[in-house]
């Protein structure tokens, strides 16, 4: 496997895991660990062994926002023209399912990372901000749009006007998370229900991930007529005429992701 400076990779049973590792700066997010990130994901999305991703980071951080470092002296200009943002929009392209398992702080650009994962399980000692306000900006890799999604409108007006944050308890509460585990076994947790996606027909997952995620960009026709296809199309598929034989035969399935 590759080996990356900013993060780690490993890969277990049919799940590709990412550790977000700069630990000593919270794992701020700079351009090289988004883009070794982008890379990793890619490839465990091209590798037919695995079925589903998992981005984590310490049990300290997931991670405390995008580097500052790397931003303190931009112009506009500088930011259009940084890769960091479209960096974020290559995990839109990813066909496998990305579980974020949190712990600690989620803030800024590493709570937009969480939100961009199709899933998050996370510990009792999360804690999940957008604390641009505090640095003279806004969110600028979804944070506007998926939080409010997500939580809806007052509350991420709270957190993005004013700096609230939501513990682990409260973003269940509002949406944000799917589960919450003790700090000793959150990602334990995280990795099997990865696990348990990951032996599921896979291009059905991928399928459900793609129309589930484009209901956010279109109406409620355009959507139906989305998952109609979807749905025909999964009929010529050796993995439905699979499925279906091995409910009537009353035997477990056999998927071949094709
Ligand atoms: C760069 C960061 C960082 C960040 C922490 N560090 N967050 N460096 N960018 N986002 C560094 C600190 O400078 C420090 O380095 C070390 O990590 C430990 O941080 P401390 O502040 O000393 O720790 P603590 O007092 O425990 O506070 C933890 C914290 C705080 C609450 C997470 O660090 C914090 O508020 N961080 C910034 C959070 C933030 O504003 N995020 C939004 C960023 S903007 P040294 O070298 O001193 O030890 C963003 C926009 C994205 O994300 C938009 C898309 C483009």
């Amino acid at each position: 496997m590759k080996e990356y400076k900013n993060i780690l990779t490993e890969i277990k049973g049919r799940v590709g895991i990412v550790t977000l590792n700069r630990p000593k700066s919270y794992n701020a997010l700079n351009y090289q660990l988004l883009s070794e990130l982008m890379d990793s994901l890619t490839s465990f999305d091209k590798d037919k062994s695995i079925g589903a991703m998992v981005i984590t980071g310490n049990e300290k951080t997931f991670a405390a926002g995008a580097d500052i470092i790397d931003m303190v002296d931009a112009s506009p200009d500088d930011m259009k023209k940084s890769p960091f943002i479209p960096a974020f929009d290559l995990i839109r392209r990813i066909k496998k399912p990305i579980i974020a398992a949190v712990s600690g702080y989620c803030l800024g650009g590493g709570c937009e990372l969480a939100m961009s994962c199709d899933l998050i399980i996370s510990s009792e000692s999360a804690v999940f901000g957008q604390p641009e306000i505090n640095l003279g900006i806004i969110p600028g890799a979804g944070g506007t749009q998926r939080l409010t999604r997500a939580v809806g409108k007052v509350i991420a007006m709270e957190m993005i006007l004013n700096n609230r944050t939501l513990s682990a308890e409260e973003a269940y509460s509002f949406n944000l998370i799917n589960k919450i585990y003790p700090v000793e076994d959150y990602l334990k947790h995280t990795i099997s229900l990865a696990q348990e996606i990951a032996e599921r027909a896979p291009l059905a997952v991928q399928a459900a991930k793609e129309i589930i995620n484009q209901s956010f960009d279109v109406s409620l026709t355009e959507g139906l007529q989305n998952e109609r296809e979807s749905f025909f199309n999964l009929f010529s598929s050796q993995d439905q005429k699979e499925g279906m034989n091995a409910f009537l035969d009353k035997r477990d399935p056999s998927w071949k992701g094709d």
